[in-house]
């Protein structure tokens, strides 16, 4: 492996909105297409290429540029002493369980997944584990398969649980508050959860307080992050 990867998120939205923004900027130049008796101004299609392709171009960007600003902006919320047992659920490349690993000195981090294919490109676990590698890290780290919705650890056993964009990728909604469950189980008394994601964030929030944790959103940051990312600091206290 030649150099670190972390992969492109969503490769098939970006692609899509890629055509869209294509297409976009080439039916204009049609003009008006006539549909029997109706003439269409294909001039309006110029709004649909600007606004897909921007997305897809910041969208791209956040991937390979962004996500690098906002794992520190995860990281930086937590107080590190470096004896942590941290957790990063749907690890995917390893982008966070790695960043946390570099901040610890006796802790351990975990990172699990169930590697969706569409969630993110070459989304496999030897991928991870050469990124793992490739940072020096492999004496803190381990990763395992896993599924967010039903974990196989012990209750009280994370100081700390990260995870980005993972969650909104279940899409049941009683699914998603077994996983939020799941992390209120698994963080010890005294830890820290931070989930970042750009849906469902109200509804995490309600599903940590019912646990019996206090939460808090911190607004997303719209020039590292597209689709903006909103942040959930939730805390065992
Ligand atoms: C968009 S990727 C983000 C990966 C990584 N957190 C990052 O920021 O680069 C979402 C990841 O969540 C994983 N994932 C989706 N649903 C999951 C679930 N129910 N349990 C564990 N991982 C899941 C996917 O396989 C994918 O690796």
């Amino acid at each position: 492996m030649r150099k670190i990867d972390y992969g492109i998120d969503a490769p098939h939205v970006v692609r899509n909105l890629f055509i869209m923004g294509i297409l976009g900027f080439l039916l204009p130049l049609f003009h008006t297409v006539k549909i029997g008796p109706v003439n269409l101004d294909m001039t309006g299609f110029i709004g649909m290429g600007i606004s897909c392709g921007f997305m897809a171009v910041w969208m791209l960007l956040y991937s390979l540029y962004g996500k690098l600003r906002h794992r520190d902006r995860i990281l930086n919320m937590v107080n590190w002493k470096g004896n942590e047992m941290v957790l990063d659920i749907g690890t995917g490349r390893g982008l966070l369980v790695i960043g946390a690993a570099k901040r610890l000195t006796t802790g351990k981090s975990i990172g699990i997944d169930i590697w969706n294919a569409e969630d993110l490109t070459n989304n496999k676990i030897e991928n991870t584990i050469n990124n793992i590698v490739f940072e020096g890290v492999k004496d803190r780290v381990e990763i395992k398969n896993e599924n967010a919705i039903s974990m196989s650890f012990a209750d009280n056993t994370f100081d700390v649980v990260i995870s980005n964009l993972c969650l909104h990728n279940i899409y049941n909604k009683e699914d998603r508050k077994k996983a939020c469950g799941e992390i209120s189980r698994i963080l010890k008394k005294g830890g820290t959860a931070i989930i970042s994601d750009f849906r469902h964030m109200k509804e995490y929030k309600r599903n940590f307080i019912q646990s019996g944790l206090k939460a808090e959103i911190v607004p997303a940051s719209y020039f590292t992050t597209f689709p903006p990312l909103a942040i959930l600091k939730v805390t065992n206290e």
